[in-house]
Formats: C-alpha cells, sequence, structure tokens
C-alpha cells in the first residue's frame, strides 16, 4: 500500500510518469500538485518542467548508467532519477540535498529494494559529472523524428529552433486598451517594482524582465491586462476586426484571442466563438468575465457547419487550428514526449477541413486569418498553398508587417528565446463578385 503523502520527488516522478503514458502537463500537475502543501507546488512545477525539457538528454544518460533497464513495474524509479538527474545537472540544489530526499523518496514509493541502486546510481552520476552526449537526441533533448523534420524543413534555422525550445519562455503581457495606453501600464508595472518593456512587434505587448504571479499585476483581477505571448498577440494585426462586423473565433479555447479582438473593437462587435472541448469552454468565459466583455460561445464541431451556423454570414473569421503546437514547446515542454510524428499528417487533413468548411461561413470581401503555433510547413504554408489550389474565390493578402518570415503562403515566426513564440500567420480574402470578373 503507498503512504498517503508522498514527498515531492515522487510527486514529480508519478507526474512524469502520466506524461510518458499520454497526459499532458496541464491535466496531470494539478491534480499531483494537490497532494503536495500548497508551499511545494511551485517546486513541483519546476521540477516536472525542467525534467520535460531536458528528458532526452537526462535518459540518454541514466539509460547509459543503468546496466539494464529497470522492469517495467520499477519504471517510476526511472523516472525519480531523471528528476534527481534534471537537478544534478540543472538546478543549484546542493547534490547530498538530491541524493538524500530521492533516496527516501524511493522508499516513499514503495520501492525501497531499489534505493541502494538509487544511490549508487545518482552518487557515480554526481561524482563523474555529466557525460558528452550520444546521439542528436540528448544533444539538443528532442526526439529524434523531430529533430530530423526540423533540420528537412528548416535547413538554416533548425538548431535556431531547437536552442530557442530549451529555453525559458518570457512572460508577456497584453494590455486591455480600454483601461488606458501601454505606456500608461508601463509606469503602473515600474510603480510596482515589476520592470519590462514593450514588444516590439504586438503593439499592446509588455515583456517582463522576470516572470511574477499574476495576482501581482496592477488590475489584472479587473481586467486591465492579460497574459498572452506577443506571437499570438498579432492575431489582430491581419483581422482588422471592427466594431460593426459579425466576427467568429472557430476554435476558441480557452479564448486568448477572442478577448484581444473584443478588446480592439472596444466589446462592440458581434463575437462568436466557438470549441469542441467541454472543458475548454468555460476557460473562455472565466476570461471574459474577468476583462469585462463579451461573445456568445458555442460548443461545436467547427467543421460541421450544419449544426451550428445560421446561415449569417461573418465579415471576419479567426482560424486558431488545433496543431502539433511545435512553436510552443518552450511553455510545453511535455510536447517533446507527448507528439509523435504519425500525428502531423491527421492535424492536417482536420486543418484543411476546417478551413475549407468555414470558408462558406464568410462573406464575400471578407478576411480570414488562418493560424497555428506550429512550425512545420505541412501544417502551415502547404495547407494554405493547398486550399489556394482548390479554392478559385480565395486570395492570399500580404499586407506589410514587420514580423515573421514570408513563406509565399503566409508569414511564419520561428520562436525567439528573447521574445515571441513561434506561430504562423496567413491572411486570406474571399473574392467579391468584382474580384471575379
Ligand atoms: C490552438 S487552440 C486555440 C487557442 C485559442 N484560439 C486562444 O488563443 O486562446 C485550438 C482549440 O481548437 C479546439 N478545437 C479542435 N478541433 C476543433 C473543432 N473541430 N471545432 C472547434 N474547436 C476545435 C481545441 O479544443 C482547442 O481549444
Amino acid at each position: 500500500m503507498m503512504p498517503r503523502e508522498l514527498p515531492l520527488r515522487a510527486v514529480a516522478a508519478r507526474v512524469i510518469l502520466a506524461v510518458e503514458q499520454g497526459e499532458s502537463l496541464n491535466q496531470c500537475l494539478p491534480v499531483e500538485a494537490h497532494t503536495l502543501e500548497p508551499d511545494l507546488r511551485p517546486q513541483l512545477q519546476a521540477l516536472c518542467y525542467g525534467t520535460c525539457r531536458w528528458f532526452h538528454r537526462l535518459d540518454d544518460e541514466l539509460t547509459s548508467r543503468l546496466r539494464k533497464p529497470l522492469r517495467k513495474q520499477d519504471r517510476i524509479v526511472h523516472h525519480l532519477m531523471l528528476v534527481a538527474l534534471f537537478q544534478l545537472r540543472f538546478s543549484e540544489n546542493p547534490s547530498y540535498a538530491v541524493l538524500n530526499e530521492t533516496v527516501e523518496a524511493c522508499k516513499a514509493l514503495g520501492k525501497t529494494p531499489l534505493a541502494g541502486l538509487v544511490n549508487g546510481l545518482l552518487r557515480a552520476a554526481e561524482r563523474e559529472g555529466a557525460p558528452a552526449p550520444t546521439s542528436d537526441e540528448a544533444r539538443y533533448s528532442h526526439p529524434g523524428w523531430m529533430i530530423e523534420k526540423l533540420r528537412h524543413n528548416w535547413p538554416e534555422h533548425w538548431q535556431g529552433i531547437l536552442g530557442a525550445n530549451n529555453a525559458q519562455a518570457p512572460m508577456t503581457l497584453r494590455i486591455n486598451r480600454m483601461h488606458g495606453s501601454r505606456d500608461e501600464y508601463l509606469d503602473r508595472l515600474r510603480e510596482a517594482g515589476i520592470p519590462g518593456r514593450a514588444t516590439e512587434f504586438a503593439d499592446l505587448g509588455i515583456q517582463l524582465d522576470r516572470p511574477v504571479p499574476v495576482d501581482l499585476l496592477p488590475g489584472f483581477a479587473h481586467g486591465h491586462v492579460s497574459v498572452q505571448d506577443e506571437a499570438a498577440q498579432l492575431c489582430t494585426q491581419w483581422l482588422k476586426p471592427g466594431p460593426e462586423q459579425r466576427i467568429l473565433d472557430a476554435c476558441a479555447a480557452p479564448g486568448g484571442k477572442t478577448c484581444a479582438i473584443l478588446e480592439a473593437i472596444d466589446n462592440q462587435g458581434e463575437v462568436l466563438a466557438i470549441d469542441e472541448s467541454a472543458d475548454r469552454l468555460p476557460r473562455i468565459q472565466e476570461n471574459l468575465e474577468r476583462l469585462q466583455l463579451s461573445a456568445r460561445l458555442i460548443e461545436a464541431d467547427a467543421a460541421d457547419v450544419d449544426q451550428w451556423w445560421d446561415g449569417q454570414p461573418f465579415d471576419a473569421i479567426l482560424l486558431d487550428v488545433p496543431c502539433s503546437a511545435t512553436g510552443v514547446i518552450r511553455r510545453h515542454p511535455d510536447i517533446k514526449l507527448l507528439r509523435r510524428e504519425t500525428d502531423i499528417t491527421p492535424l492536417a487533413t482536420i486543418q484543411i477541413g476546417l478551413l475549407s468548411a468555414l470558408w462558406q461561413t464568410l462573406r464575400p470581401g471578407g478576411r480570414l486569418v488562418y493560424a497555428t503555433c506550429s512550425v512545420f510547413p505541412q501544417e502551415n504554408s502547404r495547407i494554405i498553398r493547398r486550399f489556394l489550389g482548390q479554392q478559385t474565390d480565395a486570395r492570399l493578402l500580404d499586407e506589410p508587417v514587420a514580423w515573421g518570415m514570408d513563406t509565399g503562403h503566409g508569414r511564419q515566426l520561428l520562436p525567439n528565446p528573447e521574445s515571441h513564440d513561434g506561430f504562423f500567420y496567413a491572411c486570406l480574402k474571399k473574392g467579391g463578385p468584382e474580384e471575379r470578373q
């Protein structure tokens, strides 16, 4: 029988095991964190994110140190040692504490017979230091298929992308222009002792020098500011939402972009936000309420237009499709463990399906912004190219913007360790009768 309260490292090992079995950190971390005292929860988060970020490198070292793999039923001890190696290699924790507490955690997990092995292995790891990586997987700490795909897709940028994915992402804010200007909010931050600077490309963005809990942000509870990466904030630049428009946000949860759109039009337009996930839809409502914004929410498969559309065309559509999320790995390092190469083609099928289905709901002359947080052309420029090949009334707009690279079929932002996430945007305009002549 397992004791009821496990120590920090044992809980971290359970989280990594759950991720290996297919759960995301967003799903399993809050559940496991609840078993710990509140003051230990930030440490749990740091351990789990760090271990996922460096999983492939740590696993390479651990595997080479183990004479043979542990039995399947002892897999949790493998993960416990990964957590300890993460601390030895990437944290300031004194190694004696890491060793002692990991051995205690091993016993608390009911694996006392393996405590000697854990102790010996970690002692050797401490004494000998980090070994040279034996593979690209270990060197770049990414799954091999992802490294190969990036190398193939981005021959000049793949190492930069891998490096950016392993860096800690900055905390970036979007100020709510309905409550004052960015300069005014920068002043409020300064007064609160929270240093930050205006983002380069997003008009309303502020990148903080260091992350802070949101409760410390001036006016957060009253909707004066939101947390949103700079690249995600760019969605309004091409959508150009207007206060008189009927706007659709087709894959909306948790609503970051829905709220950015509503703020841009002073909460005046008619915005419909759809998401197929019943679990995620309430997150949109929470965000709307905090920001005092309003939109109509529908739980539906956006591609199943007959199910939700009243036949009134939209002036503007944001289609932020489900994707591999390979542009936001630095924020979600569990993607390295969760994503499979075989996921990409089915995702591309869903993406083009959503785009084709929603196109009929756009009025002639209206614009649709297609967005992903992926860095794979298969989900980005190739979707747009395919779509333009089959849809004669669709035209690609490439209005001048200072950000991203022109792919010929939309603009790609690669993750930048100094600033924004990886993202892709393409803006499509529907030809009106005058444009078809
Ligand atoms: C990239 S996330 C959207 C992020 C959101 N736009 C934001 O900025 O906060 C993609 C969303 O699409 C939803 N989704 C996936 N397939 C869908 C479909 N067929 N119809 C509607 N929503 C879908 C997922 O539940 C997920 O919430």
